[in-house]
């Protein structure tokens, strides 16, 4: 029997998995005849309209991004109104899915169901329901994109374990998922917390245009979290970008690349050969010398990362050096496949 008169599900999605998801939610609702309403977290949406009450079942969808849900959902939730009226929900992060042969290996959540759950609690919200969905992996910067084949054949996996999901909690059932998880979750939290204060901000610096961009702008209008801006008449990914993968995957030019020759050379100098130059100026008779030397390696790494991606900017518009940034980035390659989801019809 269900219990619930109505679904809001929140999402947030770069490259279109997460929102997979919520319109399998939605579409499983709408079949059991349940009011029900999918919310972008990027369209900024106003709280205050939307109508939240001990009948309704709120959801949140969402990518995980370097072992934790992405920054902008972390900040919705820290800003969603706490309640006193026993409202239930669940969450579902989408993760790294890949398919080896027959078997379909799963990806890592670490922060990405913990930090949610423990600020919904904090807040009044009770905890029903916890999925990770293995769908295609679309961090294109690292890999190549899944093979179509491969794409659908995890789509089709996901929509049935996302619906058996749905009816389990829409009952008014608990289901839990993947607890057994939590270990290595719990392992992997230093490196989510490297990468939510640190590693993410050199990662945004880790995406140019060439010159097969033809300015058409849409990038810069897609990005769920306008970080990309025109600044001397080329797109420009400034620090807020959160590598959702969402520009480099639909750019119709296909004009996005990560660089790697640039971003091998300009890691190496910013972590490896500058900073220990200033690592004399160190008194001899310093305590913890080693914690030193990392707050230095990481100050001017920042420095030099953010510092050399200005200057190649700068020096794109020269034919020479965008033919040699364009021919030393592996996702110029054909064999380097953009990810392409499946758009899933709402009925
Ligand atoms: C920058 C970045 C970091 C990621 N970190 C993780 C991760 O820590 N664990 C994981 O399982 N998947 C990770 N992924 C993979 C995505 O979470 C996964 O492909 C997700 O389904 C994408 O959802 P979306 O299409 O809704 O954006 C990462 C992807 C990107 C681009
Ligand atoms: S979407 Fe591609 S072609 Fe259009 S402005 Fe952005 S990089 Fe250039
Ligand atoms: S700049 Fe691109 S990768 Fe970064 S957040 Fe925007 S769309 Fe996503």
């Amino acid at each position: 029997m269900v219990i619930f008169k109505k679904l809001v599900l929140f999402y947030f999605t770069g490259t279109g998995n997460a929102l997979a998801a919520a319109n399998w939610i939605k579409n499983y609702t709408l079949s059991i005849n349940i009011e029900s309403q999918i919310i972008n977290i990027a369209d900024n949406p106003n709280l205050n309209e939307i109508s939240i009450d001990e009948n309704t079942l709120i959801g949140f969808c969402h990518p995980t991004h370097g072992f934790n849900a992405p920054p902008i959902v972390i900040k919705f939730l820290r800003k969603f109104p706490a309640t006193n009226k026993k409202v239930k929900f669940f969450t579902l992060n989408t993760r790294a899915g890949m398919k080896a042969s027959k078997l379909f290996t799963p990806g890592i959540s670490g922060l990405a169901f913990i930090l949610p759950l423990i600020i919904l609690l904090t807040k009044g919200y009770k905890a029903v329901g916890y999925r990770p969905l293995d769908l295609p992996s679309n961090w294109i910067s690292i890999h190549p994109g899944l093979r179509q084949k491969v794409v659908d054949s995890i789509f089709e996996r996901c929509e049935r374990i996302t619906n058996k999901f749905a009816a389990k909690i829409l009952e008014g059932k608990k289901s839990f998922n993947r607890l057994y998880e939590l270990p290595i979750d719990i392992a992997v939290i230093p490196i989510s917390i490297g990468y939510y204060f640190y590693g993410r901000f050199m990662l945004s610096k880790t995406f140019v245009a060439t010159n097969a961009c033809n300015l058409c702008g849409l990038c810069e209008r897609e990005c769920p979290v306008n970080a990309i801006k025109m600044k001397d008449g080329i797109p420009y990914w400034t620090y807020q970008c959160e590598s959702c993968m969402h520009c480099m995957n639909s750019c119709p030019e296909r004009a996005i690349e990560t660089p790697h020759g640039f971003t091998a050379i300009s890691w190496w100098l910013a972590f490896w050969l500058i900073p220990p130059l200033f690592y004399v100026f160190i008194p001899e008779q310093v305590n913890h010398k080693e914690l030193i030397f990392d707050l230095i390696t990481y100050t001017i790494g920042w420095i030099v990362i953010f510092a050399a991606y200005k200057l190649l900017h700068k020096l794109l518009r020269f034919k020479l050096v965008n033919r040699i940034v364009k021919y030393t980035s592996l996702t110029k390659y054909k064999f380097w496949r953009r990810y392409r989801g499946q758009k899933i019809k709402t009925t």
